[in-house]
């Protein structure tokens, strides 16, 4: 999935290309601005239109940053963090969630562009659903990041998030480490899978990630999918639901389970998943051992199951360095700077420039910045506490810091 970085004679045509954004057609229509304003600014700017026009010039931007929904705990981090550090490195800043709505979403964008934003960064609730506000971006030569999850279009600049397929392969390669499944001689484990949404580009991802390494071991029979349900579409979770996750594992575990099956594993591509998939174990597994329980994101509730030895891991993304790579990266489109690997450094976080793996279109990659996720486990956690962002109560549970 990784592969060879291109480097500066790719990145200066992008840097041209910038505004047309990743793909080679730049032509757009720009639909009619909707009139009802439905956008649920967390934060708007306080000032009125003028002072807001002249301090924008003054700091260099105002910059709009639509984020997917406040009823996942990750996305209130990013929001705040962005927000933030625009905010101190001297821009002026729009924040929006949409609720999970997309056509809310759309609007939210389009009212940005109304407000005169200089660049655009989204996180997009279905990747394929806001064709009307990047077309309209890309009329108003404004460049936008697809933030954490691609969006299908090629009015997107560039892309910033973590390598979406090594959090899947990190997450199955713990089940084969923490069951020794390359020692297991005749012993057969049980298994489940539950993913991710799949209006989310991202979720295919950390599913594939984890089927690629787990497949060999369901091939020799050393994993048994005991539900025979392991197809992307059929353990999908829309928008991430905890309670749809968790109903469909009550459903699973009292028509596969009930009989006193042992269940040994459960794959779950995040958080918010993991946390549904624990609940209907707690309450409905008939069997007494341990359950391996995967996940993404860090989350608290997540961590403190850990801590409890209900969930075994997650596969945590630093979103505070998500929002610094972002805001270099911001800095070097609106400075008119080269766009390509020999930004990294500045940013002081580990990640790759790579311009071939995701794509907005057929053929039309999307240089990306890509940072690196950690296994996170009951041995480690010292490891968040370590990144500031987390402390430690007394009882061993985490607190995010904000
Ligand atoms: C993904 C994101 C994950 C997780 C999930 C649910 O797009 O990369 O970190 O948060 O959405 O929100």
């Amino acid at each position: 999935m990784k592969r060879k970085v291109i480097g500066v004679l790719l990145s200066v045509a992008m840097v041209s290309a910038m505004v047309a954004g990743c793909g080679s057609d730049s032509s757009s229509t720009s639909a009619p601005a909707e009139t009802e304003d439905t956008a649920d600014e967390a934060e708007a700017p306080a000032e009125d239109a003028a002072e807001e026009s002249t301090d924008a010039a003054a700091a260099g931007g105002k910059i709009g940053i639509s984020m997917p929904t406040q009823s996942l705990e990750r996305w209130n981090r990013d929001g705040a963090y962005l927000d933030e550090q625009f905010k101190a490195a001297g821009y002026e800043t729009i924040l929006t969630y949409s609720d999970n709505d997309s056509a809310r979403q759309v609007n939210d964008i389009q009212n940005m562009l109304a407000d005169g934003v200089d660049l655009l960064i989204v996180a997009a609730i279905d990747g394929e659903a806001l064709n009307t506000a990047m077309d309209e971006a890309a009329t108003a030569g404004v460049p936008v990041i697809a933030y954490d999850r691609l969006i299908m279009n090629d009015a997107v600049s560039y892309y910033v998030s973590f390598d979406n397929y090594t959090v899947g392969t990190l997450q199955g390669q713990f089940v084969v480490d923490t069951l020794d499944l390359d020692n297991a001689g005749d012993t057969v484990y049980n298994m489940e899978f539950t993913a991710g949404d799949p209006a989310d580009n991202n979720a295919g991802y950390f599913y594939q990630g984890a089927i690629d390494v787990l497949q060999p071991y369901i091939d020799a029979g050393t994993l048994n999918v005991v539900s025979g349900q392991i197809d992307f579409d059929t353990v999908a979770t829309a928008q991430w639901s905890t309670d749809t996750a968790l109903e469909r594992a009550q459903n699973v575990l009292s028509s596969y389970y009930a009989d006193g099956t042992q269940l040994d594993v459960w794959v779950c591509s995040n958080d918010s998943t993991a946390l549904g998939v624990a609940q209907a174990i707690t309450s409905d597994y008939a069997g007494s051992n341990d359950v391996i329980i995967t996940g993404q994101d860090g989350d608290e509730a997540n961590l403190k199951n850990i801590v409890d030895g209900v969930q075994t891991m997650t596969v945590y993304k630093n979103v505070s360095n998500e929002s610094i790579v972002t805001l270099g990266l911001a800095q070097a489109i609106l400075n008119g700077d080269t766009v390509d690997e020999s930004l990294i450094p500045s940013f002081g976080i580990e990640c790759a420039f790579d311009t071939e793996s995701y794509e907005t279109s057929e053929g039309n990659a999307c240089p990306s910045f890509l940072l690196v996720p950690n296994v996170i486990t009951a041995d480690n956690l010292q490891d968040l506490v370590d990144t500031g962002l987390y402390t430690m109560g007394e009882d061993g549970y985490l607190s995010a810091v904000q």
